[in-house]
């Protein structure tokens, strides 16, 4: 079924010389920008300055016109009709765990579980280490950057297995200290947790080392891939990861939709997560043989709608491709930083060298939600709070940060408003 008409400039991106002068003008970013409606809007009366990315990114015309697609024409239930309807939602929907696949580099299709999101594929893991694998006493390894979504699963198997959490720290630039991180690894140790990137501080943790260290124990790894899916391409057999997870919904597509990458081996000696349909082979009051991976981790009717447009979210960023993205982000980053390096009074949180496109920051004497509700008003979205990540603002003692966080349609225009808004909430609250 062919999508209604959207505008084409993807390939013309893709088609431009990705070195010639600055990335910004080689990206074209005014030409995407036309793909994302959402942008062109105003807020309070000002053009809005969307730079909340590392919440939920916005998505595509492409991304909203294939989940249109499949509710006109395609929709029904998987891997159950014998009828055409169901027939094509069933290929839609395995096209779409194919090009996961292919994004992630991963072995096999049936390594791509479908989930609700990151923290759904999270505790997908959890429950099923909890239940297998882990014994009172066993240790897992996280670091002082994880998100809730990677640090409560494993509490509540503390509470109910008496299982141990090992938490690796990270210095005063958010970098994780290396010394310290191997040191936890012990006879104990059964599984590490940590993610690619944190979603505050922007550090983009060294992953291949990080497995490394912990394959030379024995120990498997599990990564939170939420917010490196948005920035950085992914190749699981290159890091040699045992388990990878990312959200749709901070890739460009629908919420709802979520990825579990699991070796073959893994996701065949896990117990299922939820019982229910489709997840059976077999069912009879005295047994159930459960199905094949992925389908036994993949109980009752899966977001089929949004899954589809996931997949078109894929296509869209290859289109644009990876280089290019992290090039333009780059660029802003730099040019983010320096802006607001000069605002007397604000201090970022988060330096590592290694960094993705998202600033955490704090201004003396203004509390962060004072200062997110001032840059409202000027028509410029951005996050405050702890993000998700307690942990971490007590780590740097504060109570919250300001976080700006960029996509590949940002431009340089959007951080001199940012910097401009954050210069007149000096002026009201300070
Ligand atoms: C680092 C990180 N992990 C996990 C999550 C949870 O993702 P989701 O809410 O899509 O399940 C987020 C969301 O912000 C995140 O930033």
């Amino acid at each position: 079924m062919a999508s209604a008409a959207a505008p084409e400039v993807l390939g013309r991106v893709g088609s431009l010389p990705a070195t010639q002068g600055n990335a910004a003008e080689a990206f074209d970013v005014e030409r995407i920008r036309q793909d994302f409606p959402i942008l062109h809007q105003r807020v309070h009366g000002k053009a809005l300055v969307y730079l909340d990315n590392a919440a939920t990114s916005q998505k595509p015309l492409r991304v909203i016109d294939a989940e249109r697609d499949f509710y006109l024409h395609d929709c029904a239930n998987i891997h159950r009709g014998v009828h055409e309807l169901s027939e094509r939602a069933t290929r839609r929907y395995e096209e779409v765990r194919s090009r996961v696949q292919r994004l992630l580099n991963a072995r096999e299709a049936h390594e791509i579980v479908f989930v609700r999101g990151t923290t759904e594929a999270l505790n997908l893991v959890a429950s099923g280490f909890g239940r297998k694998i882990l014994q009172p006493g066993d240790e897992v390894v996280i670091t002082a950057m994880e998100h809730h979504s990677n640090i409560v699963p494993w509490q509540i198997l503390r509470d109910e297995k008496g299982i141990v959490l090992r938490v690796a720290p990270i210095n005063d630039a958010g970098e994780l200290i290396w010394e310290e991180f191997e040191k936890l690894f012990g006879p104990r140790t059964k599984l590490v947790s940590v993610t690619h990137v944190s979603n505050v501080l922007g550090t983009i943790n060294p992953l291949g080392r990080m497995v490394a260290a912990a394959r030379a124990h024995n120990i498997p790894v599990l990564v939170d891939g939420a917010q490196a899916a948005p920035h950085l391409s992914i190749d699981v057999q290159d890091l040699d990861c045992d388990f990878y997870t990312l959200s749709s919904h901070k890739l460009f597509g629908p919420t709802g939709v979520g990825v579990l990458y699991g070796k073959t081996s893994w996701l065949e000696s896990l117990p299922p997560y939820q019982g229910g349909g489709d997840m059976i082979r077999t069912v009879s009051f005295e047994k159930t043989l459960y199905n094949a991976i992925p389908y036994k981790f993949e109980a009752g009717t899966p977001n089929i709608g949004a899954t589809i447009g996931f997949g078109a979210a894929i296509d869209y960023v290859n289109r644009l491709g990876y280089d290019n993205i992290a090039r333009h982000e780059h660029e802003l980053l730099g040019y983010a930083t320096e802006r607001l390096s000069q605002v007397d009074g604000l201090r970022i949180i988060g330096t590592a060298r290694q960094k993705a496109a998202v600033i955490s920051f704090v201004i003396e004497g203004i509390h962060p939600h004072d200062l997110g509700t001032v840059l409202d008003q000027e028509g410029v979205a951005i996050r405050t709070g702890h993000h998700c990540a307690e942990p971490l603002m007590h780590r740097f003692d504060v109570p919250a940060t300001a976080r700006a966080s960029f996509a590949f349609y940002n431009t340089r225009e959007e951080v001199d408003r940012l910097v401009e808004a954050v210069e007149r909430a000096k002026e009201l609250l300070g």
